[in-house]
């Protein structure tokens, strides 16, 4: 390991840094660092996974062997090289993000804190992608409580008890939430601002229920993992909002029950619903396999080695405990369903005033428009989200530099 390569050429920044890098060069930062210690980070290929699991490999600015104690205020951060704006911790450790690197990297775009042992997570504003999982975050604050520029965001194997923090994030294109237990019944109502949401995981959170608050679809949503939790019953229903959805994972829950003689009309787009490790009824399975995979909708993604299975899905012949709960379940659906659609009704209703008045207003500008040709109409676009944070602290006098960044390039392999 090469901990704190200095590259001369790159690093005009640091020239006057350099007295003090010498002094900290080669010391053992395993140790707790005392108060006023220096860091510099490494500019290398660091490999990591995109939003798919594919293996990515980017130049990153890379912290070695980091450990801090609570007072995370100890030590100062510095770059190597002139890329800021991709940031690594690795084999490290500390309850949060010492404030000084935000301070310190005040372009910073991504952010790489996979098991660091974090309990508690800040999420500045430039920020676009933000690479959490496997710490012990509870609690995660945005600046200014939303973030216009946040695109993809893994918190998977974490702590968290609430999302009402996660709410404003209009540019969220990939939420990571696996894996948090304490998570526990979540309504997609939450993630109605993330209108170009197309990845949603919400493996094992402790789920055992699906709500479903969403005021408008979630038009870009194309994958969603329910998978791991501890739901009993599904009605393809509850996806209504989702009209791309192509992905549905449901594998590893308690299901013994799934009405799904509406799946095409509820989702136009898709093509697999893995519905293996759940609670089936045989005969319930083999009706409801056959009403999924006559529309080439794919079931399944490992083999039953169990006696009983149909379509290769494990089930059990016990119906008549499995079947006298569905049977309970169905008749109070039945009770409520009338409720239950009227509320529907109602919300499709409220969808489709407010695109009326959308299209009020356009009609109203465009004849105003029309009406004064010659003149430029300006049209304040009133939809745009901000952000009323404060800007983090003066620059400090190294980052003058950045000036001669290279363009960020954006992640080629991003397959949607
Ligand atoms: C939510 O954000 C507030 C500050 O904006 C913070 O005090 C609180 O701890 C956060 N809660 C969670 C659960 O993340
Ligand atoms: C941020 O959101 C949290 C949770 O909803 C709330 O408690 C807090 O007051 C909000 N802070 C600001 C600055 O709006
Ligand atoms: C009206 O004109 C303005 C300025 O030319 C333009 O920005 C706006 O889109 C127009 N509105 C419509 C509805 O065409």
């Amino acid at each position: 390991m090469q901990p704190y390569l200095v590259d001369q050429r790159r690093s005009g920044v640091l020239h006057r840094w350099v007295p003090l890098v010498l002094l900290v060069f080669g010391a053992k930062l395993s140790l707790e660092m005392a108060r006023g210690e220096i860091v510099i980070c490494n500019y290398e290929k660091f490999h990591l996974f995109d939003s798919m699991y594919r293996p990515r490999t980017d130049n990153f600015c890379v912290f070695n062997d980091v450990y801090l104690g609570s007072d995370v205020k100890g030590a100062d951060f510095l770059a190597s090289s002139l890329d800021y704006r991709r940031v690594a911790f690795a084999n490290s450790k500390f309850p949060q993000v010492p404030p000084s690197l935000f301070k310190n990297f005040d372009d910073i775009r991504e952010l790489y804190v996979r098991r660091c042992s974090l309990e508690s997570l800040k999420i500045t504003r430039l920020l676009e992608k933000v690479y959490a999982g496997g710490n012990r975050i509870a609690s995660v604050q945005l600046d200014g409580n939303a973030s216009n520029s946040l695109r993809e965001l893994y918190l998977d194997g974490n702590r968290l008890q609430g999302l009402a923090n996660l709410t404003n994030l209009p540019a969220l294109e990939v939420l990571v939430l696996e894996n948090n237990p304490l998570l526990g019944n979540v309504d997609f109502g939450q993630f109605g601002r993330m209108e170009r949401l197309w990845k949603l995981d919400l493996e094992r959170i402790g789920m055992s229920r699906i709500s479903n608050g969403l005021k408008r679809p979630l038009a870009e949503l194309r994958r969603l993992d329910l998978s791991n939790n501890a739901l009993t019953y599904v009605h393809v229903r509850m996806f209504r909002t989702f009209p791309k959805l192509e992905h549905l994972w449901l594998h590893g829950n308690r299901l013994y029950y799934m009405e799904a003689d509406q799946v095409r009309t509820v989702m136009p787009s898709i093509r697999s619903i893995v519905i293996d490790d759940n609670r089936w009824g045989c005969g319930h399975l083999a009706a409801l396999g056959k009403q999924l995979r006559d529309r080439g909708i794919i079931i399944r993604h490992g083999d039953c080695r169990a006696e009983r299975a149909v379509h290769r899905v494990c089930c059990s012949d016990e119906t008549d405990v499995v079947d006298m709960r569905y049977l309970i379940e169905m008749g109070i659906r039945h009770e409520t369903h009338f409720q239950q659609e009227v509320r529907e009704l109602r919300a499709e209703n409220d969808m489709l005033r407010r695109d009326l008045e959308r299209l009020g207003s356009r009609l109203g500008e465009l004849m105003a428009n029309l009406s004064r040709p010659a003149e430029p109409v300006v049209v304040q676009s009133g939809t745009e989200e901000t952000v009323d944070g404060q800007e983090s602290g003066e620059h400090p006098e190294g980052n003058d530099a950045t000036a001669s960044f290279e363009e960020y390039d954006e992640e080629a392999g991003n397959e949607k």
